[in-house]
């Protein structure tokens, strides 16, 4: 890896953004109460993350889970640095995300046209016109725009998504003034060969914008994508706690990535994220008391690496 151009050397402060209570809550059957989505996203925030996805500003009718969003936002202790975005699909969400007092906007557009359909209920080609008008309103009240793209990977419903298509879209952002592009594996069909693909073809095509990779772990290749993608120099990630996570408008979608898990990679791989390992740990058990059946992270499970057992509690094999 330390033979690539970009790969990031150990020490690098590599950002973790989490998306649990926007990606994970809103494909939970059971809506979790505005008062328990506040209390989780307060104590990820006592665990040292800064960058959360706390909601979306979507159409209630589309997703219920989410319509609380305004009331999420205004009960949240903000500590000092941090940055709250929530995800919006036009000018009205992103409406709606100002005057809740966001700091950063993640629109959403697919990569595919058929998941663009299903998605947001319009062509590929509308969505970015109507973002023009989004970073426009975003930009004059000094909110950061990321420019969300789904199915970047792959598509349930189309197949292969070539990397030409995700760099447009990727100039597109660019040409728009956002900051960052994420690219969202909504189905968990990346693997470490297509994410060098998609990044060296950004890269190539649109050289001003930070990426961020968002991945879901539905085939087990999720932390592969991760190393890969440090190798390529990308120093931001998506993950949700617990590993919950699915998008309700794309067929076979599972959780993303587990917080936990990929703080753990980090760190036990000399990268910093500033978070403290136990208190994630913590707040992965209270989101999995909440949703009431166990979440598929690991580390949850396991606990750190240097968990100790009582030799005393361990049976003894004896012949
Ligand atoms: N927030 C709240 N309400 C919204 C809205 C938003 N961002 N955007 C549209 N609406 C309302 C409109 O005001 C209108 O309400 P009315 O019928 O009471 O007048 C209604 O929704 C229909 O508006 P329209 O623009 O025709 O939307 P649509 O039916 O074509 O749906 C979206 C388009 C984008 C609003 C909808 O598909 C959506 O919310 N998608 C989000 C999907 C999602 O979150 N996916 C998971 C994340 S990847
Ligand atoms: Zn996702």
């Amino acid at each position: 890896m330390s033979n690539t151009p970009h790969a990031l050397p150990e020490g690098s402060q590599i950002t973790v953004c989490e998306v649990g209570p926007r990606d994970g809550f809103q494909s939970e059957k059971t809506i979790i109460p505005t008062a328990r989505k506040i209390e989780i996203a307060n104590a990820m925030f006592a665990a040292g993350l800064r960058h959360i996805q706390v909601t979306s500003f979507v159409s209630p009718r589309a997703v219920p889970q989410l319509a609380d969003a305004a009331e999420v936002i205004a009960g949240l202790d903000r500590p000092e640095g941090s940055v709250l975005s929530a995800l919006i699909p036009n000018l009205k969400g992103a409406e709606r995300a100002a005057a809740a007092g966001v700091d950063a906007v993640h629109t959403v557009v697919s990569a595919s046209e058929t998941h663009n359909l299903k998605n947001v209920n319009r062509p590929i080609a509308q969505s970015l016109q109507d973002f023009a008008a989004v970073a426009d309103l975003m930009h004059r009240e000094g909110i950061v725009v990321e420019g969300g793209m789904a199915t970047a990977f792959g598509c349930p419903f189309e197949g292969v998504v070539p990397p030409e298509q995700v760099a447009m879209i990727a100039r597109r952002y660019q040409d728009l003034g956002a900051k960052r592009v994420s690219l969202g594996d909504t189905t968990g069909m990346a693997t470490p060969a297509t994410v060098r693909a998609a990044v060296q073809a950004i890269r190539a095509k649109a050289s001003e914008i930070d990426i961020c990779l968002h991945f879901h772990n539905t085939r087990g290749v999720g932390l592969a994508c991760v190393m890969t993608g440090l190798a390529e120099g990308v120093s931001y990630f998506d993950a949700s706690i617990g590993g919950l996570g699915g998008c309700p408008f794309a067929a076979g979608a599972t959780g993303n990535i587990c917080t936990e898990d990929l703080v753990y990679l980090l760190e036990e791989s000399g990268y910093c994220t500033g978070i403290d390992l136990e208190r994630l740990i913590a707040v992965a058990g209270l989101t999995q008391d909440t949703i009431g059946r166990d979440l598929p992270g690991q580390v949850l499970k396991a606990g750190p690496r240097l968990r100790r057992y009582d030799p005393d509690l361990t049976v003894t094999a004896t012949g």
